[in-house]
């Protein structure tokens, strides 16, 4: 059988021609640790399992060009999740014999059916089944008998019975999830109903699957007994973050603290957009799961609530007539195409808001408040429009870009915020606790003529507040924009948890400057939850580097000279621990919160380089990739992205920053916090130093490892 096996493999790659890839992967960007396909787009992770000392990876793949189209599944195998074979694909777009596409197969997941219980195989030969939805892109009778529309989207199955290689569509009965229940059932649904993730729940001896209604934002749970009829038995959502398309749900159960008498379930979801920066991101849940239902524990769901209780109003824009008034809070001064003019509107019967397109997106200038007093800890405020974040390397010069709002102390911006690319408004807010009793003012900055897109801002009312407003709020599994349809690993032991996801955005996905192929997986990422600030917290760790790395460099100071530090080691693949204590959280003839800066793929002086941070005053870490490289190639790819970071108990910061050709992942303290970025800087920027604010840190400790070419 062994024989027989190999035979028909070689025989498959023979005929399917598939490539060595041992000459190629040094392209520029070219990931050396993440799994990227040898060529063409990909995107979701699909059909994660471990069967038989083998990782399967299937993916979202366009077999044959470099943007989303004639969507498979590629394939992927490893037996470390570190080096990976890429192999021949595993379930080919469907098309008429004129070459037009009948079905693309969308998003899904697979497992062992050791049972048999789909009857596609046997006991001792169990078949693996792949459950996966089918958008038909054609009004269509099926070989089921079965007719579908254009558009629609179901859920299907295919089984293996030479252990994922090849695959049988089970065309006798596909789709088995024909349209989403009765009740659910809405010209909207039937063509959004989409990513089935199953998994056998060994307690209620059934199969489990979770598929979303991306716009109802909602998940629906069905048990089957044979992965062939499906029943309904509930529903979770909408909750958090509802602004975007709900996708690729995952379930899944994880001990607490690493306690197997408390276990808790974790319900995984993308939104996009609606994303904690920009576009697409992934969202999750902790709660209990009883084989039916899943109910999210209640500290994990936050109430659509507009600014927290016991706000005062810094500016609600009440007056409609004229920005300088004796009715609006603040008065207000324009320059640019925003002199003379009354950017206030009414939005709804209840509020007003300030909305910069006047007489069109290309009007740019600036408004800016009168001075006040920064009189509590917090600001809070409503917020739309275009994406171009406050860059300070542009700001206040001609090619200043951004639509913002700024806040301003002693001339400085202290704080800024920006849109979504949509007209919805969603709060933000900033911690200004390091500001308390200073004398600010606030900036409305539309420097973007609309040429890409959204060239204006719309903000609603700002409030001060004792803390941020909650509406939006949601568990962020990652807080940068490159972590989507995340998806963990079947037929792990007990509850391994390892997870992946795609590391791009909706965004800007299609225009990433890399070739010939587009998009790298995320690094494999072991998932736990463990209690953190009293809350129950999904904590993520790279799935285990140490067979590829190396230390380079370690160095330990008591207290940090001067301001500014180059390491004597460079590199472009890089895992790197950065520990430190906290002296204190602001130096004021510094005039900035005490901040550690990490930069890596620098040039020599530092004038290019993405930046790792952490801002000792707002307790949050933060990358900053507007000079990381190529950011030209989409007006919304360049930003700073930031996440809340607690030092541990003993007062001490941990970054574990991971760096790769084109990617760079930060995972903050024990992982509870992490930001994954693209990045595309030029090759020989390989330059790495720390820049911080002079006094604020001691016991500093840092590690650099070189990761090896998994490629080679
Ligand atoms: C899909 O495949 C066909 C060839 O079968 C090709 O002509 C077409 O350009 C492909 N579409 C995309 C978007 O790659
Ligand atoms: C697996 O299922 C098929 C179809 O029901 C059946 O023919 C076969 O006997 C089963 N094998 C075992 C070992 O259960
Ligand atoms: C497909 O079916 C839908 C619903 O019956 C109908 O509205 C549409 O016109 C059909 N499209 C084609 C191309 O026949
Ligand atoms: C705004 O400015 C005008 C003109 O200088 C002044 O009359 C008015 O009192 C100011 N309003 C507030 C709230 O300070
Ligand atoms: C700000 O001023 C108030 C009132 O004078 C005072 O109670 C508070 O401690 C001050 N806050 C800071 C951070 O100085
Ligand atoms: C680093 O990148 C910048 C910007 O692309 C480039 O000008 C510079 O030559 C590169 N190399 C070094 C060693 O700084
Ligand atoms: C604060 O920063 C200045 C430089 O901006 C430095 O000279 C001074 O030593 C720092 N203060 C402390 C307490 O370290």
């Amino acid at each position: 059988m062994f024989y027989s096996t190999i035979i028909r493999k070689a025989i498959l790659f023979a005929s399917l021609g598939v490539l060595c890839v041992a000459e190629t992967y040094q392209e520029q960007y070219r990931d050396q640790y993440h799994f990227s396909p040898e060529k063409n787009w990909m995107n979701d992770p699909n059909g994660m399992l471990y069967h038989k000392g083998v990782y399967h990876l299937y993916f979202q793949y366009n077999p044959g060009g470099m943007t989303w189209g004639n969507i498979s599944w590629g394939h992927a195998t490893s037996n470390d999740l570190l080096h990976w074979t890429e192999q021949p694909i595993a379930l080919e777009v469907r098309k008429d014999a004129g070459g037009n596409v009948q079905e693309y197969f969308y998003s899904g997941s697979a497992v062992v059916d050791t049972e048999n219980t789909s009857g596609f195989g046997t006991r001792g030969h169990p078949p693996l089944v792949a459950i996966y939805t089918s958008h038909y892109a054609q009004n269509m009778t099926l070989p089921s008998g079965k007719t579908v529309v254009s558009g629609q989207e179901s859920q299907s199955i295919a089984y293996s019975l030479d252990d994922g290689m090849t695959w049988t569509t089970y065309d006798a009965q596909n789709p088995v999830i024909h349209e989403p229940p009765t009740e659910y059932i809405t010209a909207d649904t039937i063509q959004n109903f989409r990513d089935p993730f199953v998994f056998w729940e060994d307690s209620q001896k059934h199969w489990t699957m979770v598929v979303s209604l991306p716009n109802d934002h909602m998940v629906l749970i069905y048990t089957s007994p044979n992965l062939k009829d499906w029943t309904k038995v509930s529903t979770f959502g909408p909750a958090n973050a509802i602004s975007g398309q709900w996708e690729c749900p995952g379930l899944f159960p994880l001990p607490v603290d690493g306690d197997k008498n408390n276990v808790k379930w974790v319900l995984q979801l993308g939104s996009n957009p609606g994303g904690p920066t920009i576009g697409s991101g992934t969202q999750y849940f902790v709660g209990s799961f009883d084989g039916t239902t899943f109910t999210a524990d209640a500290d994990t769901v936050y109430a659509a609530v507009g600014g927290p209780a016991g706000s005062s109003v810094v500016e609600d824009w009440q007056d409609t007539s004229s920005l300088a008034s004796s009715t609006a809070a603040l008065n207000w001064t324009a320059t640019g195409d925003f002199v003379g003019i009354t950017p206030v509107t009414g939005e709804d019967k209840v509020s007003n808001v300030l909305d910069t397109y006047f007489h069109g997106d290309s009007n740019t200038g600036a408004i800016t408040s009168e001075a006040f007093v920064i009189a509590k800890s917090f600001m809070n405020f409503r917020i739309a429009g275009g994406y171009h974040p406050y860059n300070p390397s542009t700001y206040g010069t001609p090619s200043d870009t951004e639509t913002s709002l700024n806040l301003k102390v002693n001339g400085k911006v202290v704080r800024s915020a920006t849109g979504q690319n949509t007209g919805t408004l969603a709060w933000q807010g900033w911690d200004v606790s390091n500001f308390a009793n200073q004398t600010a003012v606030l900036e409305i900055a539309d420097f973007n003529t609309g040429a890409t897109g959204w060239g204006h801002l719309i903000v609603g009312e700002i409030l001060f507040s004792e803390s941020l407003a909650e509406e939006q709020k949601a568990n962020w599994v990652d807080h940068g924009p490159d972590y989507y349809a995340a998806a963990t690993y079947n037929g792990l032991d007990g509850y391994d948890r390892v997870a992946v996801g795609w590391a791009n955005n909706w965004a800007y996905g299609s225009d990433i400057p890399t070739n010939p192929w587009r998009s790298s997986m995320s690094v494999m990422r072991k998932y736990s939850l463990a209690t953190i600030d009293s809350k129950i917290t999904l904590v993520q760790e790279p799935y285990n580097l140490a067979p590829i790395s190396s230390t380079c460099y370690d160095k330990k100071w008591d207290t940090l000279p001067g301001s500014q530090f180059d390491l004597p080691v460079t590199g472009k693949s890089l895992d790197v621990t950065l520990a430190f204590d906290i002296v204190s959280t602001i130096n004021s003839s510094a005039q900035e919160d005490s901040t550690m800066r990490l930069l890596v793929r620098s040039s020599k002086d530092g004038s290019h380089a993405t930046v790792i941070g952490y801002d000792a005053s707002t307790q949050q870490f933060f990358v900053d990739r507007t000079n990381s490289g190529d950011v030209n190639f989409a007006p919304v790819f360049p930003g700073t992205y930031s996440a809340a970071l607690i030092p541990d108990a003993h007062g001490r910061v941990t970054l574990r920053v991971l760096v790769d050709w084109s990617l760079v992942e930060v995972f903050g303290g024990q992982g509870e916090s992490v930001i994954t970025a693209q990045i595309f800087p030029s090759d020989d920027n390989e330059s790495i130093s720390l820049s911080y604010t002079p006094g604020a840190f001691k016991n500093v400790y840092i590690k650099v490892k070189d990761v090896a070419s998994v490629w080679k």
